[in-house]
């Protein structure tokens, strides 16, 4: 009989798309998604642990789970729980103390060994029930957080699902850099990039299963230096150049997340003259102090990144900006904040995420002296957000009466409405047949909405359907 699977998904993209690589390790075992986790025969959490709000939030649904767990058993039933992703890897060996019921734990470095886990917990139930024993619950205790020798890249099935018109790839893990704030390092272990080859397969897969925008993920995702074909290592621009040539279906490239430290010449000159890749840049600069970015061991200035936003700008003048931004770090003094302030009026942001500093058991700051009080860091944030949100506004406001490049994903909320992104990562709705779906189309933007905008299909059959390529 079919089995159920359901997974819920915190953090990154990355783990968005370690999920649906789970779904497709455990396709073959019979199990197809569902929706609904008290309908499923397995749950997996596949958790964060970059804020303590993100880890916290794994907690409580287990605690969901436990219950909902118990309430099978009870019913002569079964549930196998799985908890994977940054926090299982964090802290594994806690989680199965202190939870016992969890069956299995896993990293984000193991899921492809995932079947045989599943047999293990599968096997360690059948013995209970046969040994009718109805005690305390206990788990199947299948603890699996190494990193092993082996790439799980090379074990991974073809994707079971279609993953949509707008795709992840993943080309990149891990992280060397050690941001004195960050668990990454750890939770992801080291800088690993895929071969060449390889990430071009999958994007011919995903190509033929329809996606037609790719974003190329990794937590250090331009330190891509993944083996090419001809033996030697590639950096990210000439893999997007490769891909844009390889694999033409694919109208779009993006990537994320780079590091300022990584954006060498050559990709800013793919940004230049590269039409695939979308003028839209997630560039975390976490502050705009000197001082506080050397305590992060950031390893640039703000002047630094504020030369390779001109640079940027010149290679492409219509690029636009989104950053992660930390508030309160430990030490962080008011003129070192206003720093950071002034930084955002310099560059300006069409978007960002911006956040307290949440202290990381294990990183370097978390036992920095002088650690911010809330409320001093609850009040800063609230001014960098104001001012962040205002500068979102003002781009979003920019692009009303322009005509703009969307590619249209899927069918809207109204009838006879598709909803597509612009190249700025704005949803836009518009009044569009479906057979546009997967195809750009130049939409002129009439309504501005808070997080959505609205248009309609440019006037003229010519202009109506243009290949991305011909618009940048
Ligand atoms: N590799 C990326 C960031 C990955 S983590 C980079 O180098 O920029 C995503 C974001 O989470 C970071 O950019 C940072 O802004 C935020 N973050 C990471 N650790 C944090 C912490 N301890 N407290 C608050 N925010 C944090
Ligand atoms: Fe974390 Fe820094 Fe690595 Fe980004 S570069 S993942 S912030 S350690
Ligand atoms: Fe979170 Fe791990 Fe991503 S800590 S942000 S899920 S790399």
């Amino acid at each position: 009989m079919a089995k159920k699977l359901f997974i819920r998904t915190y953090g990154c993209q990355m783990n968005v798309y370690d999920s649906a690589r789970m779904a497709d390790v455990l396709a073959p075992l019979g199990y197809g998604p569902t929706d609904d986790p008290a309908d499923a025969d397995m749950v997996i959490l596949n958790t964060c642990h970059i804020r303590e709000k993100a880890s916290e939030k794994t907690f409580s649904e287990i605690g969901r789970l436990r219950l909902e767990q118990a309430r099978r058993q009870a019913e002569g039933d079964d549930m196998i729980i799985a908890v994977a992703g940054c926090v299982a890897q964090a802290e594994g060996e806690e989680i199965m103390r202190r939870m016992p019921e969890i069956d299995i734990v896993l990293g984000p470095q193991t899921y492809h060994r995932l079947p045989e886990m599943v047999a293990r917990a599968t096997r360690a139930r059948d013995q209970r029930r046969g040994a009718n024993s109805l005690r305390k619950h206990k788990g199947a205790g299948v603890l699996d957080t190494e990193f092993p020798a082996e790439s799980k890249f090379d074990h991974l099935p073809q994707a079971s699902e279609a993953p949509g018109i707008s795709a992840f790839l993943a080309i990149q893990e891990g992280c060397d850099k050690f941001c004195t704030f960050c668990v990454v390092p750890y939770t992801r272990g080291a800088e690993f990039s895929r071969p060449v080859a390889q990430v071009v397969a999958e994007a011919k897969r995903l190509a033929a299963l329809g996606a037609r925008e790719l974003t190329l993920l990794g937590q250090n995702v331009n330190a891509y230096h993944g083996e090419g074909p001809d033996g030697s290592s590639w950096n990210l621009a000439r893999l997007c150049r490769h891909l844009a040539e390889k694999v033409p279906e694919i109208l779009r490239l993006r990537y994320t997340t780079s590091h300022p430290r990584d954006m060498d010449d050559d990709l800013i000159a793919a940004h230049g003259d590269l039409p695939a890749l979308m003028p839209f840049l997630h560039l975390p600069v976490q502050s705009g102090s000197d001082r506080i970015l050397s305590e992060m061991n950031r390893q640039h200035t703000a002047d630094d990144y504020r030369r390779l936003i001109d640079k940027l700008k010149t290679a492409r003048p219509d690029i636009a900006l989104s950053s992660d931004f930390i508030i309160g770090f430990p030490g962080e003094t008011e003129a070192e904040f206003e720093a950071t302030m002034k930084l955002i009026e310099d560059v300006t942001f069409a978007q960002s995420f911006s956040f307290n500093y949440s202290p990381r058991p294990g990183t370097p700051a978390a036992i920095m002296a002088a650690q911010v009080p809330q409320d001093v860091m609850n009040a800063r944030l609230k001014r960098a957000q104001a001012l962040l949100e205002q500068q979102l506004v003002a781009f979003n406001r920019a692009t009303l009466g322009l005509t703009v490049p969307v590619l249209l994903e899927k069918r809207g909320r109204d009838q006879g409405q598709l909803v597509g992104k612009s190249p700025y990562l704005q949803a836009v709705h518009v009044d569009a047949p479906d057979h546009l779906i997967g195809r750009v189309a130049d939409v002129t933007i009439t309504d501005l909405g808070h997080f959505t905008l609205g248009g309609r299909l440019a006037a003229g059959p010519a202009a109506e359907v243009q290949p991305e390529r011909a618009i940048a």
